[in-house]
């Protein structure tokens, strides 16, 4: 069939998503092209959660137009969230695009690209396997789509209603995995703390997962503060395997900015979340993140927002300056909060979080800690990268195969990573 090329931006869902989609690829006959050709199919699959995201996927998608040049019959598509809300952006703007997809029907891409090349399409097996890019680590999804509508979110228009998938299938998938040596498992979802199958919660399902994944990290994300009830914190607190982290997107830290952005907590209740699920895991590591410049945002508000920072202590933030999405609730309101003014408020945010993380970090030096070998660092050439059940990587030299479990002395921090070496 020839050769493709795939190109995916976005979250953890759109690069599982990715490996399913080479998988449907590969299982139609076509091979990855080789670095440096130009593939007979060109994929980019994109995000389009915040405007930098958009731009950055048409940076790429408007780049493309020379492969045509070069081979005039290779067949552009571009899929994911972007076209699922804004298919005639793309389409009135790229017109070396040879056509768009959605986040579903994934299978009808093949049947798609025959019927542009003048080819006959062949059929799919039933069950496509992923072909897994990110070994020892891979994602599960539990779910797809999101129901909550939060006013800035485009995610609920461009992945639609929140569908469950069956807790039988779930479960085949994770012990797949683990019975291939995969060590870092992450059940994935827009908001996993809302599955429900068959009668089974999230919590019931993490507490199945756990007990396929001895010798195992096993995550779950993202979550939405308001659906972390009693039963899921119970249960982190008898999971065996399940990693000492907890992503708990907070958003803002000013109940009147949350009510606005339809986000369904305040910060009492989130607050009251944190505590709980630190008493069940003593020293979870939480990451969050935070939305700074939503509109009508004061200054009391983003203060609200740093109170929250300095209280909760989290281990990493990501923080993100608003920018409206069509056909969301937020996008009828004036966007006000001036650009030099979601600059700073982002940088103020960030730095005091940076300060933060490294006391954290700086507290774990001398510690031993078990990691889970993942390749050659990204950092420091010749060393490696481990990744901790708490979801931080530590650099270190040293004799190592990835794949595997070391135990390290951490011996030095950043705001962002940790040194160790390999414990006597
Ligand atoms: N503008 C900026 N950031 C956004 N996010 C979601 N929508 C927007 C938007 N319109 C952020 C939220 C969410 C993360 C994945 O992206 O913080 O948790
Ligand atoms: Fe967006 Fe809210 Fe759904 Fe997360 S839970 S994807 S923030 S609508």
């Amino acid at each position: 069939m020839g050769t493709y090329e795939l190109i995916v931006y976005g979250c953890q869902m759109n690069d599982y998503d990715g490996e399913k989609l080479a998988g449907i690829m590969e299982e139609a006959g076509y091979r990855p092209a080789p670095p440096g050709d130009i593939a007979d199919v060109v994929l980019v699959y994109t995000c389009a959660v915040r405007e930098s995201a958009t731009t950055r996927a048409l940076g790429r998608i408007t780049s493309l137009a020379r492969y045509k040049k070069h081979k005039a019959d290779s067949v552009i598509g571009v899929g994911g969230c972007w076209p699922a809300v804004e298919k005639e952006v793309i389409e009135s703007s790229c017109p070396h695009v040879d056509f768009t997809f959605g986040t579903t029907n994934l299978e009808d891409v093949p049947a798609t690209v025959a019927g542009i090349r003048g080819q006959a399409a062949s059929p799919l097996p039933d069950e496509i396997r992923l072909r897994r890019a990110a070994w020892p680590r891979a994602n599960v999804s539990i779910m797809r789509g999101c129901n909550n509508f939060c006013a800035y979110c485009v995610v609920p228009y461009a992945r639609g209603p929140e569908v469950c998938r069956p807790v039988d299938d779930v479960l085949h998938e994770v012990e797949e995995l683990v019975g291939t040596g995969f060590k870092d498992i992450t059940l994935i979802g827009q908001n996993v703390n809302s599955y429900r199958h068959g009668g089974t919660s999230f919590a019931e399902l993490l507490l199945k997962a756990d007990a396929l994944c001895d010798g195992v990290f096993l995550r779950f994300t993202t979550n939405h503060p308001r659906d972390v009830n009693d039963e899921t914190v119970a249960a982190l607190g008898r999971c065996r395997n399940v990693a000492r982290h907890l992503h708990l997107p907070l958003q803002s830290g000013s109940d009147a900015v949350l009510r606005a952005m339809n986000r369904d907590y305040d910060v009492s209740r989130y607050l009251d979340v944190v505590s709980k699920v630190r008493k069940a895991v003593p020293g979870i590591c939480l990451t969050t993140d935070i939305l700074v410049g939503f509109p009508g945002e004061t200054e009391d508000d983003f203060e609200a927002t740093l109170g929250v920072v300095e209280r909760v202590r989290y281990d990493s933030a990501y923080v993100f300056m608003y920018s409206p999405r069509a056909g969301t609730a937020a996008a009828a309101l004036a966007d006000d909060v001036p650009r030099p003014e979601k600059v700073r408020r982002l940088q103020t945010v960030g730095a005091r979080q940076r300060a933060i993380a490294l006391e954290i970090n700086e507290k774990m030096v001398g510690s031993e800690k078990l990691a889970l070998v993942e390749g050659p660092s990204r950092k420091n050439a010749g060393e490696y990268a481990g990744r901790l059940s708490e979801n931080k990587i530590v650099n270190f030299a040293g004799r190592a195969r990835p794949g595997e479990f070391v135990r390290l002395e951490i011996t030095g921090a950043s705001s962002w990573t940790l040194r160790g070496e390999p414990a006597p």
